[in-house]
């Protein structure tokens, strides 16, 4: 039987992928160094630890499976941590796919679906934002996907290499069976903060902006459950292997919330008050993000399940609950560094 390999399968939104390509009844291998990810959210599926930036280590991988195609996640994602350690993130970002393409491409192996980023855009200079708007990354993070993006438009041209690009606006929720959810150290994301501040976890939210020019004055942004994202990437898988035919697409809802909204809607729903502290805005961060999901239904078939405000943050409220109760596998040690999608 052949089978998908999942490169960082063990992090946030490849072991959601990884989940839900077993229901559809893939063979899966995940190759993932357990930096960021975590070897129980991988479960049953064979799991191979070991390092993108070691060449023999990912072509013993493709000596020992029949592998038909590849799923990128493995990468560094922090934007602010970019702009301190540009040179971490061109480095890894760049090598591991690099790598993992040169041997993919001895191997034969030319379907290709790599997890990449609204960071892409920059300041959006459209609303919702279209795949062919301008590519303008404004941080080293968004760089090193539009690298790779370019990488693959010429791998395409040049060796026939077949890709779809995955542009993540907001990944977050969790596992509505509460098998995996977000979980970075430091934690930067809006909704695991809010989450913390509300176990008590963080004594307060830190609200970053409160004069952008939105309605009430926090950044807009578009949050996508894990779920349907995960769903997204089996939907790419299928379309690529009977229609090989290289795309970029976005993966977002076309729906916004800002943060003083999501706060409001976690409050809600856990019943307990969030403590917040208004701060001035993080570099980088624009006041609006919104995607065009246009291509994403009409080439995929995609359509989103789990996205709205309340099932993100009820699922996600679920996991942390659980989460803070102690590491699921008991081990205190367990790595929780940010990294992987
Ligand atoms: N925010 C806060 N407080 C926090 C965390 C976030 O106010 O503690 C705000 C941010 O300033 C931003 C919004 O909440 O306005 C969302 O922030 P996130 O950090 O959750 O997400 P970002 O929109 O900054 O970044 C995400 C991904 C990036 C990707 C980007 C582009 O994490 O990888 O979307 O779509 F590049």
């Amino acid at each position: 039987m052949t089978k998908i390999l999942v490169a960082g399968g063990a992090g946030y939104i490849g072991a959601h992928t990884v989940k839900e390509l077993r229901k559809k009844g893939y063979g899966v291998v995940v190759f993932d160094n357990l930096s960021t990810g975590r070897r129980e959210f991988v479960r049953e599926t064979e799991l191979v630890v070991g390092d993108l930036e070691d060449k023999d280590e990912v072509r013993n991988v493709f000596r020992a499976h029949s592998i038909s195609a590849v799923i990128h996640f493995a990468s560094l994602i922090q934007v602010g941590e970019s702009y301190l350690h540009p040179q971490r993130y061109y480095t890894q970002n760049l090598t591991s796919s690099l790598n993992l393409l040169e041997i993919m491409l001895e191997a034969k192996v030319k379907s290709f679906i790599f997890s990449s980023s609204a960071a892409v855009y920059g300041v959006p200079r459209k609303l919702p934002i279209p795949e062919e708007h301008a590519l303008s990354p404004i941080n080293p993070y968004g760089y090193t996907k539009l690298f790779v993006e370019q990488i693959l438009r010429d791998y395409d041209r040049a060796y026939g290499l077949k890709f779809i690009s995955l542009r993540y606006f907001n990944a977050s929720g969790a596992d509505p069976d509460g098998e995996m959810g977000e979980c970075h150290d430091p934690e930067t994301h809006l909704i695991p903060n809010i989450l913390l501040a509300a176990l008590g976890k963080k004594d307060v939210l830190e609200i970053f902006g409160t004069s952008f020019p939105t309605p009430d004055g926090t950044a807009i942004r578009d949050y996508i459950h894990v779920t349907d994202l995960a769903e997204a990437h089996v939907l790419a898988l299928s379309r690529l292997m009977e229609s090989p035919q290289s795309e970029f697409v976005n993966l977002g809802t076309n729906v916004g919330y800002s943060v003083r909204e999501v706060v409001a809607k976690a409050e809600k729903i856990t019943g307990r008050k969030v403590p917040v502290r208004e701060r001035s805005n993080r570099e980088g961060d624009v006041p609006v993000l919104l995607a065009s999901k246009d291509k994403a239904e009409r080439l995929l078939g995609w359509r989103v399940h789990r996205s709205d405000i309340e099932t993100i943050i009820a699922t996600a409220w679920n996991w942390h609950r659980k989460e803070s109760n102690g590491p699921i596998n008991g081990d205190p040690m367990m790595e929780r560094k940010s990294g992987t999608s």
